[in-house]
Parts: structure tokens; sequence; C-alpha cells
């Protein structure tokens, strides 16, 4: 037998799941700016992706087999609102019978109505550039708590307004592709697009991107009135993602640390956190300034740091609100890594709720391989395997070790 002297247990009723989005999962999606730019040859090809639009429910009997009790999924907005002010019932229909699915398996829903795709018309309109971008937005999400209100509880507005505001308007990594040509001279962490060279460069998307952050602040808080308007008592957020920066012992480089996480995490917080009800947190990279240290790294080549999950958590403990992590994984096609990144980012997660962090369950990113952005089907993040040829699932060993932890409910080495 082995020794569980040594478990961190966790809350009883914590939550334990893993997360998807529309997009990277879904397929069968044209009518929005990455189906779009893929036809361009600008990002890999979406296609049918995991088709999990038809296997939800096989994908949720997995979930279920590996003891999850939440699942974050996102609403694709180009099918709820295939033309502006348009909204289509029959799609409305596809996510009720997705949360009737992860009812009937007793899988907490969360959902995140918007995960960084556009649907054309917006996105050709100016997306949000446009000075009616908040309301447009707000509107939608009016829309969807009302028709998914009584059957999810848990809504957060938007994914992760920092990256995407940077990968669109700093690195032109991701659309519409607008590069600030002072990026490659700043070492931060951030996403890469391997497939596309074509890029607007013009020293005036950084005010674009200002603009743009505090464009999606606003967009935030309408959205927040509005779903609490129309899905009373519902509990609505915000998924941020952390980029956590710290640094060595030298002030300069403290100092750099504290501008960074000032600009990155609490110049957005100040701006939304009277209407969070809860945070949602990603956590995947950091930047330690002034480090010599090497890491092993993942691969997407990012530093394998789950311990960074801990002061990322802690950084947002000043806002006095329940957090979700909504994501957190790593990209591990050998799954030689993952095991270990789980239980270490589990470990993490439990110092900074002894630190004081009201942390209430935790997503794994990402139940399935996906999509992953500019790089298409070739990072694995999943807990699942997923071929994308014949659609056939293989549940990772990796994914049983987790599994494990959520049974016992805390680690127990
Ligand atoms: C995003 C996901 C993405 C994951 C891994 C997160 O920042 O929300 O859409 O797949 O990171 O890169």
């Amino acid at each position: 037998m082995s020794d569980r002297s040594d478990t961190k247990k966790f809350p009883e009723g914590f939550y334990w799941g893993a997360a998807t989005s529309s997009f990277q999962t879904e397929g069968g999606i044209e009518n929005m700016d990455w189906a779009k730019y893929a036809r361009e040859g600008r990002v890999p090809e979406i296609g049918n992706a995991c088709d999990f639009y038809n296997r939800y429910e096989s994908d949720f009997d997995i979930a279920k087999q590996l003891g999850h009790n939440c699942h974050r999924i996102s609403i694709e907005w180009s099918r709820i609102e295939p033309v502006e002010g348009t909204f289509d019932e029959k799609e409305i229909k596809h996510y009720l019978d997705v949360l009737a699915a992860l009812r009937a398996r007793h899988i907490k829903p969360f959902i995140t109505i918007w995960h960084f795709t556009l649907p054309l018309w917006f996105s050709e309109s100016g997306g949000f550039e446009r000075k009616d971008a908040p309301e447009i937005f707000a509107r939608y999400c009016g829309y969807v708590a009302k028709k998914l209100g009584n059957d999810c509880r848990h809504f957060a507005t938007i994914n992760e307004p920092l990256p995407y505001a940077s990968n669109g308007w700093r690195r032109g990594t991701w659309p519409p592709f607008k590069k600030w040509p002072g990026i490659d001279r700043i070492g931060v962490p951030g996403y890469k697009n391997p497939h596309s060279s074509k890029h607007d460069v013009s020293w005036r998307n950084i005010l674009r991107y200002f603009r743009v952050l505090k464009q999606l602040a606003k967009a935030h808080n309408l959205a927040y009135d509005e779903i609490k308007k129309n899905a009373f008592g519902a509990e609505v957020g915000i998924v941020h993602h952390v980029v956590l920066f710290h640094a060595n012992a030298n002030p300069i480089n403290k100092l750099l640390a504290w501008f960074m996480n000032w600009h990155w995490t609490h110049q957005l917080m100040g701006r939304i956190h009277h209407k969070c009800d809860s945070i949602g947190v990603n956590y995947y990279m950091h930047k330690k300034f002034g480090d010599t240290a090497t890491y092993e790294k993942t691969d997407m080549g990012w530093d394998v740091y789950p311990e960074g999950l801990c002061n990322a958590l802690l950084l947002v403990k000043r806002y006095g609100k329940p957090v979700w992590v909504a994501e957190a994984g790593v990209a591990d096609a050998a799954d030689s890594i993952r095991a270990d990144y789980i239980k270490r980012l589990i470990r993490c997660m439990h110092v900074a709720m002894e630190k004081g962090v009201d942390v209430r369950g935790f997503m794994y990113w990402s139940l399935l391989d996906n999509y992953e952005l500019a790089h298409g089907y070739t990072k694995k993040f999943g807990l699942v395997e997923v071929d994308f040829k014949t659609q056939e699932r293989k549940i990772r060993p990796s994914a049983y070790v987790y599994k494990e932890i959520i049974e016992h409910n805390g680690l127990v080495d």
C-alpha cells in the first residue's frame, strides 16, 4: 500500500474537470474569422476538428469515466448570431442538448460565452475596434444567458482578453494579424504562428492594442449586467490568462516584473473586478527577468514551470473573489511529463489555497487533443489522444493519474 501520510486534501465539493472550446473541438464552423483566414492559408485549416459537435455525448462519457465532475465549454458566437442581430434558435437547442448531456452525467457545466473566434459580419466590420463592439457583445451575451441560464449557473464572458489583444494587435500572430514592430525587442513569452508571415505592420498598432483592451473591459462590464438581467442568480466572471512575471534579486528586474504584472493582470482586473462574481485563471507561462536557469521545455517550447501557478493565483487574491483554475495544462505528445506536471500544478494550487486564495475548482486544458490555434493539430494537450483522421479516442496514461487525484480529492504523494 502506498504511504498516504503526505496527502494534500481539497475542500469537500471541490470541482475537478477539464476545459474545451467550441472552435478548437466542434468542427464545421465556417462563418467566422479563423475559418476565413484558414481558407487564405494564414492559419492552419480547422475542418472537422474533434467532431465534438456530434460526439459530445461519448466525449462526456470519457470525462465521466475519468472522474470529472465539471466541464468548461464555450459557445460559438458565429453559430448563435450568424448575421448581425439575427439569432439561431436551432443552435441554442444544440447547446441546450450539450448541457443536458453534462447534467445527465452529473458534470457541472461552465460556459465561456466567447473564446477567441468572431462571426464574419463582426470581424469584417472592425471587430473589437468597432466603436459599438461592447454593446454588440453584451447583446449577444444577454441572449445566450436568457436561453441557457436555466441550465447553467456559471458564465464567463471572455476568454483571455490579454492574449487575444496581444496576439492580434502586437504580435500579429492571430487574427487580425496586426503587428507592432517593437514587439520583437521585448522578450515577453507568447504565441507564435509558424504558418503566416503576412502581417499588417505599423507602429500605430500599439495604440489599437490599448484601445482593444479598453473595449474588451467595457464589453465585459456591459455583458455582466446583461447576463445578470437574463440569468437571475447566475455567477458571472471572466477568464484571465495570467502570465507570471517575476525576477531575480536585481531591483531593476523587480521593477520590470512589477510593471508587467500591473499591465498584464492588474490593469485589466482594475477595470472589471467590480463586475466579477468570480475569476477564472488560466496559467501556462512565466517570465523571470534576470533568470539564468534553464528549463525543460513543453512541446510548445514553453518552460516546464507549473510552480508558477501558485504565484499566479496569489496575484488575483487581492480582488477577494472565488477563483476557478479555468485552464492549465501541457502540450506533451509523448505523455512523458503530463502526469508529473498535473501533480505539480495541483500541489501549487494547494499552497495558494493555504495562503488564502479561495480556489473552487481545477479544469485541465484540455480533455481532448484539439486545434491548437496557429499550430493546428500538431500540439497535443489532451488527456485523451485524438486521431483526427478516424476520430478515434485513446485515453492517455496521465489521465488516470489525474483520475486518482480526483477520486482522492487530493494528492496522494
Ligand atoms: C487558450 C486555449 C489554448 C491554450 C493552449 C489558452 O491560452 O485559452 O484556447 O488552446 O491556451 O495554448
